[in-house]
């Protein structure tokens, strides 16, 4: 019995001499050392042996067992090694050749344009709140000072989810839920998206605002002109002018709209600032005592002003481009620009 053992011995050495792949040598792991392999299956007899001769037998067994796995896996790493050394050998790796292109999208313009104007004013010290798009009538026109028949509250302009809730059509709405929710001072931008019922080459039904405001002690206009100079300057570059123009807002009084040396011909008169050589980029004003009241602070205690500007706006003129629709379009070739 004990002679079995060593042929199988010997069979292993000569077959693992002669094998000449890899495949041969795992072949014959199989073959041996398998579940149904040759030795696993005389482990499997050790107990139809006679009693006292299986301690010597079994331990001739595992002693060849474990001579068959050293010598099968030293055959199978001398194979393997020299495998690879032959890969290498007649495969070339050119590690110069650029990696594969993954496309990777970038901020749409308005969101750049937005990201810097916030950024400009956090260094001047605002802070950012935020209002719902879907407003109560009260914060887009009442607290502000918009008279019942005021031309704004038409249907013409106004998206009305009911008599008494609208897509708010400008960020003027978060000037008084910031002040019920505050006591001044106050510095604050509000951006975010309005609605109104409007669709041209300038005009868009959804489009993007950046309201700000400042209420404290002893504000005054003279402020509200340094702000936005600097803002301008920052945005356009300092070789910009800037001119307040006298106009009309019901919360604001006095109420300005603030022109910029037109950033085509810089001042001399062109077809996009139709000859006048300036170009309309904000509404803003003193606050109107009217909405201190509505948002329950003293009047005679709190000044402040407020400015409100569209991002596709200042976007158009930053890029000199020619229609707001291009913005929601979506379109790559006009995207991938920026
Ligand atoms: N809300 C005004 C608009 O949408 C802009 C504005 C804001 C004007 C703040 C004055 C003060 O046209």
């Amino acid at each position: 019995m004990l002679n079995d053992l060593h042929s199988i011995k010997k069979s292993v050495r000569e077959e693992a001499e002669r094998a000449g792949s890899l495949q041969d040598i795992q072949n014959l792991k199989v073959k041996y050392l398998g579940k149904k392999g040759v030795l696993t299956n005389k482990l499997k007899f050790l107990g139809s042996i006679p009693k006292e001769q299986r301690p010597e037998y079994g331990s001739s067994l595992n002693e060849i067992k474990k001579y068959i796995e050293a010598l099968l896996n030293k055959q199978e790493d001398i194979f393997k090694s020299s495998e690879l050394n032959k890969s290498l050998q007649t495969q070339q790796i050119d590690i110069t050749i650029p990696g594969y292109y993954i496309p990777l999208g970038h901020l749409h313009p308005i969101t750049l344009v937005l990201n810097e104007i916030v950024s400009i004013f956090i260094s001047l010290g605002f802070t950012v709140e935020e209002g719902p798009e879907v407003e109560l009538d009260f914060y887009n026109f009442e607290a502000l000072n918009f008279p019942k028949d005021h031309p704004a509250r038409d249907m013409q302009d106004t998206f009305f989810i009911s008599d008494n809730v609208v897509l708010r059509t400008h960020t003027s709405s978060v000037q008084v839920r910031t002040m019920e929710k505050n006591t001044p001072p106050l510095r604050v931008i509000a951006p975010g998206k309005v609605y109104r019922c409007d669709a041209d080459v300038s005009h868009i039904p959804m489009f993007h605002q950046l309201e700000g405001f400042m209420v404290d002690k002893h504000i005054r206009m003279s402020d509200l002109k340094g702000v936005l100079e600097l803002f301008i300057h920052r945005v356009f570059g300092r070789n910009t002018s800037v001119r307040f123009r006298p106009s009309f807002f019901p919360f604001t009084e006095p109420s300005a709209e603030i022109d910029i040396s037109c950033v085509i011909c810089k001042g001399s008169g062109c077809n996009v600032c139709k000859g006048t050589g300036w170009l309309e980029i904000l509404g803003a004003g003193m606050i109107n005592p009217r909405v201190y009241e509505k948002a329950g602070y003293d009047p005679d205690l709190y000044t402040g002003f407020a400015f409100g500007m569209g991002i596709e706006r200042v976007a158009m003129l930053k890029f000199s481009i020619d229609d707001i629709r291009l913005f929601p379009e979506n379109d790559k070739r006009f995207l991938e620009q920026f």
